[in-house]
């Protein structure tokens, strides 16, 4: 059985992944339509050696798609993710638009995939990068002995904003490298050689909304509301790769060897844990490029009966958005 898909914001760090992944997957395609905004409209993206012309997705027909992965924005989604939807096709959006709505689905492939079924809107919600990740590793430990609190910590890649951050961060480098002005545009302030601790907007509990992200959509994959989280998100000077400094309490006490063998067979997910120079993942020698989550650092909280401490990585274009997305395409074409 083939779909015919659509991939819009094809022209963008996460549409490109997309379609590479599609093909690395082998991914039973009929027709495939690359869509991006007039800007980009006329030129081409390559997939499986072919350059494909990249179509206006203001002007699109959308009659025939099957499946559409959206990464334009929360803007694009907003418009056009319900005008694919009313003409047959399952949308897969990795935008914030619709995944705190009872009735989209939010769905990390390896944690709640029966949830693909149930969307009455014809639209599946992908998650949040600093969630994927952060939930594919605790899934399990949840299952096992009940999460009470996270408290986390950021570190995400500029790839997380897509091309013109990257830009940025490349630009600034060779700027300061020779002792030229960073002059920032995409971030509010210098992201080469510096952290910035503010990813999306401020709201009014003083949190920003991507730290909210992970509270918000954490409860609705686990499908517990008690559950409580409290995030700090930092922008680091990384170009691929999310790491995150976990600290979970639970309901009964996991030690590290329980930790280590629910992880170790955990789908999606890789220990990467020696008490030595490089015994640890980071986003450079291990996530970038990659798919799993890699999991080190695993570790009793000293100071607290029932928690434990874990350093998440994973690459966030790749697990963190275009990946989980295909693998929730594979689970729609998989229905009979
Ligand atoms: P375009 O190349 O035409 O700007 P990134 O997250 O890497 O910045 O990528 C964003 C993606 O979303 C790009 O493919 C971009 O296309 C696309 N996009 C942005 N705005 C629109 C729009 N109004 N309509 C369609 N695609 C859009």
């Amino acid at each position: 059985k083939t779909a015919n898909v659509a991939v819009v914001g094809a022209t963008g760090a996460v549409g490109e992944t997309m379609l590479a992944i599609l093909a690395e997957r082998r991914f039973p395609i009929g027709k495939l339509h690359v869509l991006a905004s007039e800007r980009s409209a006329g030129g081409t993206v390559e997939f499986r050696g072919d350059d494909l012309i990249v179509q206006d997705l203001a002007t699109f027909d959308p009659t025939g798609v099957d499946i559409a992965l959206f990464s334009a924005g929360g803007s694009v989604s907003k418009e056009y993710a319900p005008k694919f939807a009313a003409a047959g096709a399952v949308v897969i959006d990795n935008s914030s638009a619709f995944r705190y709505d009872d009735d989209v689905p939010l769905v990390v492939s390896e944690v709640n995939p029966e949830q693909v079924k149930h969307r009455p809107r014809g639209i599946i919600a992908n998650p949040n990068c600093s969630t994927m990740q952060m939930l594919v590793a605790l899934a399990p430990l949840h299952r096992k002995a009940g999460i009470t609190r996270i408290n986390v910590a950021t570190y995400q890649s500029v790839s997380g904003a897509g091309r013109s951050a990257l830009e940025e961060l490349g630009r600034q480098t060779g700027a300061l490298l020779n002792f030229q002005d960073p002059q920032p545009k995409r971030f509010p302030v210098q992201i080469a050689f510096n952290l910035i601790p503010h990813i999306d907007d401020f709201l009014d509990n003083g949190y920003t909304k991507e730290e909210m992200k992970l509270v918000w959509e954490t409860r609705k994959i686990l499908g517990d509301d008690s559950i409580q989280v409290n995030p700090t998100a930092v922008r680091v000077p990384v170009f691929y790769g999310h790491s995150e400094a976990v600290n979970v309490e639970t309901k009964q006490k996991l030690s590290v060897a329980e930790v280590k063998a629910l992880l170790e067979t955990a789908p999606g997910v890789e220990v990467v844990d020696e008490p030595r120079a490089g015994g640890y993942p980071t986003p450079v020698t291990h996530a970038s490029g990659t798919d799993p989550v890699y999991v080190g650092r695993i570790r009793e909280d000293f100071s607290h009966p029932n928690a434990i401490n874990l350093w998440i990585v994973s690459d966030n274009i790749r697990k963190g958005a275009a990946l989980n997305a295909v693998q929730i395409a594979e689970l729609v074409v998989s229905e009979t």
